[in-house]
Parts: structure tokens; C-alpha cells; sequence
């Protein structure tokens, strides 16, 4: 499918999130160190940003580093941060400039001071931004991020602001990171992975994966469309049956 089959049509996914996995095995590949794979991996990042917002994708949510990723060696996880600092220097004016808005999801209080505010300057600078709604989930995982959610709803039954009665999947999806945001219709992940890794558990409940061999580095435009018009082609029926959902058409 190319581009022009694919916009403008009514059926694409609001949202789409992306684990980007195979950095590492893409340089190894190459015989280059893991930080180089990252670096490549970030003009990957920038091609599905832009791929998006022309296809009228209104939320891209990217995993950009896990909580399990803070025991990857001291030198990747600096150059890891030291990119997403880059991105951002190099960025903003472009989001600012496309009308794109930029959230953080994670536990960001585990980021070093620098790293955490000029994340949060370029979340600030795009936050009245109302096209394409971008997603970074850093320092982040599923379970703690429900842990939290946990932990913020006893604190508030406990001061008497939510009723234990009121607690509901709605509630509870209130008090997450993606709060206000649509659960993905589409999931991607590259580099032949089979799993989701702690990434959007509760979000994820009725959404298409797709999964694909190339390594993040090399997914490009025709692999994104790819993935979404793999999409396009399935029948979603949220426990329903075919003929039931025929006869709601
Ligand atoms: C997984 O590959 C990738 C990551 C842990 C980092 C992803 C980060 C970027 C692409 C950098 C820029 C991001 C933004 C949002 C600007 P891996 O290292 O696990 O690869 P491997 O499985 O082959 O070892």
C-alpha cells in the first residue's frame, strides 16, 4: 500500500504505538558498538514521526527506554539520554512549527535533573499544540505504572475524594500516564521479538499487534505502511461476532 491509499482513509488507527527494538543487533551487525545502532535508531524515530503526522495519525506512542533498561551498562544509558537531549535540542522548533504536542510518560523522577528539564520545556513549549499528539515513554513500564495508579487511588479513597464504589476500568484508566489519550488500535514492534516487554498492558487490550523482522534502524516509510495496511485488512470484533457485527454495519 502506498501513501495515497492510505491517507484520508476513515478507518486508520488514532493511535499507534511502537516498541523500536534491534538498535543493538543492527550495529553489531555492522560490526559498531550498540550507541551507534541507537544513533541510527533516532533517524528512524524522525521518519515515523513525520510519516505519521502526514498520514493524519493523531497519537504516536514510542518506547523509548524501559525501567529495566536503567541496568543496561553507565555508557549506553548516557548516550541513550544524551540523544533524547539531542532530539530535543534539535526538534522543538519542528514540533512547535507542525502543531505537535509532546508527553512523557514514565517514572521521570528517575532521570537526571538536565535530561528531565528540557523534557520538560519542549512538554511545556508544545503544550497547547492540538495536531499530532506524541508519546515518549521513558523510564517506563506497565506494571509500575499501574502500581502508581494503585497507590494514587487507595491515597485517595483514603482522604475521602474517590468512593471505593467508583473504582471502575474508566477510573482506573484515569490515573495512568495515558490518561485523556485513546488506547492504541495498533502496535508495532520491530526486530522479530515476540513480546510486549512491559509496554501499555492495560492499553493494549484490544489492540492489533504487528510484529516484523527488520530491526529498527532500517524501518522506514514502506515498513510503517506496511504495518498499517496489515491492520486495515483485519476484522476487529471486541469479543462480537462476525455476523453481529454485519448486522451493527
Ligand atoms: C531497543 O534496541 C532500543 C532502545 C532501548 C532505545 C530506543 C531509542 C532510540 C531509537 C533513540 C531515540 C529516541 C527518541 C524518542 C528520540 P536494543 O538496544 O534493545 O537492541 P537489541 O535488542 O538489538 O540489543
Amino acid at each position: 500500500m502506498t501513501l495515497s491509499e492510505i491517507k484520508g482513509r476513515d478507518d486508520l488507527p488514532r493511535h499507534i504505538a511502537i516498541i523500536m527494538d534491534g538498535n543493538g543487533r543492527w550495529a553489531k551487525q555492522r560490526g559498531e558498538n550498540r550507541i551507534y545502532g541507537h544513533r541510527q535508531g533516532a533517524g528512524a524515530v524522525r521518519e515515523v514521526i513525520e510519516a505519521s503526522a502526514e498520514i493524519g495519525i493523531g497519537y504516536l506512542t514510542l518506547y523509548a527506554f524501559s525501567t529495566e533498561n536503567w541496568n543496561r551498562p553507565d555508557d549506553e544509558i548516557d548516550a541513550l539520554m544524551g540523544l533524547m537531549v539531542k532530539s530535543m535540542n534539535d526538534e522543538t522548533k519542528t514540533l512547535v512549527e507542525n502543531n505537535m504536542k509532546l508527553s512523557v510518560i514514565g517514572d521521570v523522577g528517575r532521570l537526571t535533573e538536565d535530561v528531565r528539564l528540557r523534557l520538560q520545556d519542549t512538554v511545556e513549549l508544545t503544550a497547547g499544540a492540538t495536531g499530532m499528539h506524541l508519546i515518549v515513554a521513558l523510564s517506563y513500564s506497565s506494571r509500575w505504572e499501574m502500581a502508581e495508579a494503585a497507590k494514587a487511588i487507595s491515597r485517595d479513597v483514603s482522604r475521602g475524594l474517590t468512593d471505593l464504589s467508583d473504582i471502575d476500568e474508566k477510573l482506573f484508566s484515569s490515573y495512568l500516564g495515558t490518561s485523556g489519550i485513546p488506547d492504541p488500535e495498533l502496535l508495532i514492534r520491530t526486530s522479530g521479538e515476540l513480546r510486549l516487554s512491559n509496554f501499555l498492558l492495560w492499553q493494549v487490550a484490544y489492540t492489533e499487534l504487528y510484529f516484523t523482522e527488520t530491526l529498527w534502524p532500517d524501518f522506514g516509510r514502506d515498513d510503517y505502511y506496511m504495518a498499517i495496511a496489515d491492520y486495515l485488512k483485519r476484522e476487529r470484533r471486541f469479543g462480537l461476532t462476525s455476523e453481529q457485527l454485519s448486522d451493527n454495519k
